[in-house]
């Protein structure tokens, strides 16, 4: 079979890795991936955006299976045209992947299905939300209701730079119409973890657990980013948030998304904040995390084509997952300024030195190719991963690996998988 995997980051050359080991699989594509997934798979040259480019090339290359990595095309409805035309896809159609492209549309899911959730109120009306504000008070969290690439959520530390975020957001300086509502909640403090199945829109699959670095700098200090690293498993969820994020975060969510007449089938990340035992939904992703996918992958043992295939074809039921049981650890290396401005086009060097690790897999994000040397493209440039036998082990090869490689203003954050092993 051929596979197409749509996309050009960590996740997608991840994704396209652990494809391209599948005994069912003669040959991968990615569109339009980047220089990581070129060893493996064929690039084509179509942006993820170009739905009906995308749909041509399928068609014309006898694509047996397509793998949508970002939420971009799913919130575009990749996989509603791609069915209407008879091919199979996994990820959520356009009307479920609403639980990632609309905050006020999962945060009033949650509240109708009694998901456990922070406190909230959707405006588009300025005063109203002042009002909800000051009533609040701060900390208090603003969020643009829309896709803004993880950059649309502030944390207000006074009601007055809350009241200026509203102010901002609605006014369409700040993402446009992605920011024409927002959601306003609840200030929740406690360890985060990301939760992610695999489901057909009924029977549910979790993944192992993992969790992700969002803030910049170590210690969690600095904006937040894409994410900067990410290990699995995290000790954070022990069984009993396991079972509380089963059954009173994922089960809810799907049979609603199936009463609310829109059945969800393919990866659905569930961002948890956890404290003391307890549970609340930061938000719901339509999509493998990036960079959690990365220690994801690396730690899945089972053939993941079978299941990717099942979901396509809405029956998951009888399949389960099987994981090694080392642990994984993903130290990103980001171009210097990240996520604010940053350059490109510097020469990495070292990425042979760093491949040649045992259990290391060095997963491409923002590279690009210049005079065959292979050069920064991005703001997350590099996912460096490792397996271990303990969460130390894999962190210290990850480490091993990093310092193979550098270029002039790299930045990575020292501290990846610190959490899981003060939780030890
Ligand atoms: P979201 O995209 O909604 O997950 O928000 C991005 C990040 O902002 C989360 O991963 C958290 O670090 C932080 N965040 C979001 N909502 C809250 C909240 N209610 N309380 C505290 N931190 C939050
Ligand atoms: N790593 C967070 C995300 O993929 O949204």
């Amino acid at each position: 079979m051929k596979v197409l995997v749509i996309g050009g980051g960590g996740r997608e050359h991840a994704l396209v890795w652990k494809i391209a080991q599948s005994p069912l699989v003669d040959k991968v594509y990615c569109a339009p991936g980047n220089p990581g997934t070129a060893s493996l798979a064929e690039n084509v040259a179509i942006k993820v955006d170009q739905l009906d480019e995308l749909l041509k090339f399928a068609q014309g290359a006898g694509i047996g299976l397509t793998v949508v990595g970002p939420e971009q095309p799913l919130s575009l409805g990749i996989v509603d045209l791609f069915e209407q035309h008879g091919l199979k896809v996994f990820g959520p159609s356009k009307n479920a992947a609403i639980i990632e492209a609309s905050k006020a549309f999962s945060k009033d899911l949650m509240r109708k299905y009694d998901v456990p959730t922070a406190a909230y109120g959707v405006f588009s009306d300025i005063a109203q939300a002042d009002v909800f504000i000051e009533k609040t008070g701060a900390p208090i969290v603003v969020k643009a209701d829309g896709l803004a690439a993880g950059k649309g959520v502030v944390i207000a530390q006074t009601v007055q730079e809350a009241k200026d975020t509203v102010k901002d957001m609605l006014s369409g300086n700040a993402f446009g119409s992605a920011g024409s509502r927002v959601v306003i909640e609840e200030f929740l403090v406690g360890e985060e973890a990301s939760f992610l199945a695999i489901t057909d829109g009924k029977n549910i699959i979790p993944l192992a657990s993992a969790q992700d670095h969002k803030a910049v700098f170590d210690g969690d200090q600095g904006p937040n980013t894409g994410g900067m690293g990410a290990y699995s498993p995290a000790p954070v969820v022990t069984p009993a948030v396991h079972e509380i994020a089963m059954h009173e975060v994922l089960r809810r969510t799907v049979d609603g998304m199936a009463a609310e007449g829109r059945p969800y089938r393919g990866v659905l990340y569930a961002g948890l904040m956890v404290k003391d035992g307890q549970v609340k939904t930061l938000e719901f992703n339509a999509r493998f995390g990036d960079p959690e996918c990365q220690p994801l992958l690396m730690r899945m043992k089972s053939d993941i084509v079978p299941l990717l295939l099942a979901v396509a074809d809405g029956d998951l039921s009888g399949l389960s997952i099987e994981w090694h049981e080392k642990a994984a650890v993903c130290v990103v290396m980001a171009s210097g300024g990240y996520p604010g401005d940053y350059s490109a086009g510097d020469v990495i060097e070292g990425l042979d030195t760093a491949a040649r690790l045992e259990d290391v897999y060095v997963f491409h994000a923002g590279t690009s190719l210049k005079d065959g040397r292979c050069v920064t493209n991005g703001g997350r440039v590099l996912g460096v991963t490792s397996l271990g036998d303990t969460v130390q082990a894999a962190i210290t090869r990850a480490y091993q690996a990093v310092n193979c490689i550098s270029w002039p203003g790299v930045h990575f954050r020292t501290d990846i998988g610190r959490k899981a092993i003060g939780r030890m």
